[in-house]
């Protein structure tokens, strides 16, 4: 049987989120099962028609709390990324739909706002139960339609849906404040209150948690919702959102629409009744929304594209770097914001490090998310195959060794053998831009500073990581980072009570923790005159 069973895959994850997909990365003693893809068809249609028995298989959009089709009847499939095949057509939605997906969250917003914070965090905390309950489920959609590891994929939920237990939480914690007056008979106050609708635009690469992080705080202030998830990935957004109706979410609250980015996207921007646009992607998709939204003068949430360093020094603990880069290298297939990208070592234990470093990658096992022992699914797509191909491509013409791998898998179409590279250099195109996908480039360097140069020699300022041994190296070196996140001896560094966010060119505003939920808030400051009575 390929299919991995939840039981077999749950690991409690409650904090740091990827501690089960981490520990998955150790080396695998399990072979590559070669008749991959007739299994895995048959297997795809049993848990489709499972996934359809269970209600969370949803082929529709959400609409004021009714399911819907696009108003001109268009379809986009969906794909499985390991195997090509359609797993449902989804409706591909334009302005008119987008438009009343905003006047059902503007109507939601005058009665969800006004509920009580308690209210509020209760049907979130019931959000909360639901997701965990349906972790299963939840797991199986976002391998069929993503492709990590099916036991990445459960701890996704768990990371995902921790934000919705965590803002349950926060709701009840919005706290105003009271300001010594400069005059004898005024009293001066500052309220918190929801900034309204909020459009959401979501990436692939985590269906369900990017979606959490953003939806989690927007309801537990009082905003209600329009979710764009990608359309790559709609199938596990919908099924997040019947839960939030199961859990008695107002209709209205939680809307998700798919189809044209554009399209949707240009009508988030331009209603003046949307008030904010949270976006995890590109940044260049990221620049674009941040110029449309000054047109309506509208608050941003941006998380952007990194370009992630690590930094092993001389002085590190092999085995903690190896697994830590590891980890910080090939979480889903290399394919998040906080990848390390460019992996920099220390001339003195460069060696040392690539041998065991390859050794380490060597073991990963390659395949459908479905099969057990594999830790690297497939690539999103086709595309994103090629782009990996092309920078490796770059890299080999300008002087770089291929170490380890360096081709495309005997399994084909979107697998890529897990790669590693020797002798790269910062102006490769590898190390100028995210290669998004399972291949770790080593660069070399003399001194510290010229590690703290190169590291911060990017227009990215999302994650960074360092290993080292030395507790005053690692102070110095954190503290010149031009980096939102430093792991320091520790590539696995997400979770929800942190702020998740990055500087330069990787975004604004912060996600996750007891910050991420100001940015769905205004402060409105109440001077309040006469008080001495006369
Ligand atoms: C991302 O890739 O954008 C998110 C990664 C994370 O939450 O750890």
């Amino acid at each position: 049987m390929t299919i991995i069973s939840a039981r077999m895959a749950v690991r409690s994850c409650k904090h740091l989120c990827a501690r089960g997909v981490f520990s998955h990365y150790l080396p695998s003693m399990h072979a590559a099962s070669p008749p991959l893809s007739r299994q895995i068809s048959m297997d795809a249609q049993t848990l489709t028609a499972r996934l359809k028995e269970s209600g969370l298989l949803r082929s529709q959009a959400l609409i004021g709390g009714k399911w819907s089709d696009a108003y001109d009847g268009k379809t986009i499939k969906v794909h499985n990324p390991a195997t090509g095949e359609v797993i449902t057509e989804v409706p591909c939605m334009g302005s008119n739909e987008t438009k009343d997906a905003i006047s059902s969250a503007y109507d939601a917003f005058k009665s969800w706002s006004k509920q009580t914070a308690a209210a509020r965090s209760r049907h979130l905390r019931k959000w909360y139960d639901l997701l965990i309950a349906h972790r299963e489920e939840l797991g199986q959609l976002i391998t069929l339609e993503q492709g990590k590891p099916f036991q990445e994929a459960m701890g996704e939920v768990t990371y995902g849906a921790n934000f919705i237990e965590f803002f349950a939480e926060e709701a009840k914690r919005v706290y105003g404040d009271i300001i010594p007056s400069p005059l004898a008979d005024r009293r001066l106050f500052v309220l918190k209150q929801p900034v309204g609708v909020v459009g959401a635009i979501t990436p692939w690469n985590f269906p369900l948690a990017m979606i959490t992080r953003k939806v989690g705080p927007a309801l537990a202030c009082g905003c209600t919702v329009v979710i764009k998830p990608s359309e790559f990935t709609p199938l596990t957004a919908l099924a997040a959102a019947e839960l939030a109706l199961q859990a008695g979410i107002p209709p209205g609250a939680v809307n998700v629409v798919m189809g044209n980015s554009s399209d949707i996207g240009d009508t988030l921007l331009a209603s003046p009744e949307v008030r904010k646009i949270t976006f995890t992607g590109s940044t260049a998709v990221g620049k674009k929304l941040m110029a449309g939204a000054s047109a309506t003068v509208k608050k941003v949430s941006l998380e952007l594209g990194g370009n992630a360093p690590c930094i092993v020094f001389d002085d590190a603990d092999v085995d903690v770097a190896v697994k830590g880069a590891l980890g910080a290298k090939f979480r889903n297939s290399g394919q998040t914001c906080v990848c390390a990208n460019r992996i920099i070592v220390q001339e003195g234990i460069y060696e040392k490090f690539a041998n065991a470093f390859s050794k380490a990658v060597q073991n990963l096992q390659v395949g459908n998310g479905f099969t057990e022992g594999v830790t690297q699914g497939p690539l999103i797509n086709e595309a994103a195959l090629h782009k990996v191909e092309s920078f490796v491509q770059d890299a080999l013409s300008k002087g770089a060794k291929v170490l380890l791998g360096g081709k495309i898998h005997s399994l084909g179409r979107t697998f890529y053998e897990p790669t590693v590279l020797g002798d790269v250099k910062s102006e490769m195109l590898i190390s100028r831009e995210e290669v998004f996908g399972p291949v770790a480039p080593l660069l070399r360097f003399r001194t510290e500073d010229e590690a703290i140069h190169i590291a911060n020699d990017t227009n990215a300022g999302l994650a960074a990581y360092i290993f080292t041994n030395n507790v005053q190296r690692s102070w110095r070196v954190t503290e010149a980072l031009e980096y939102g996140l430093v792991g320091v001896n520790e590539g696995i560094i997400s979770t929800e009570v942190a702020p998740f966010g990055g500087v330069k060119q990787s975004g604004l505003g912060r996600e996750g923790s007891k910050y991420g939920i100001d940015e769905y808030l205004e402060m409105k400051y109440v001077c309040l005159g006469n008080m001495m009575g006369n």
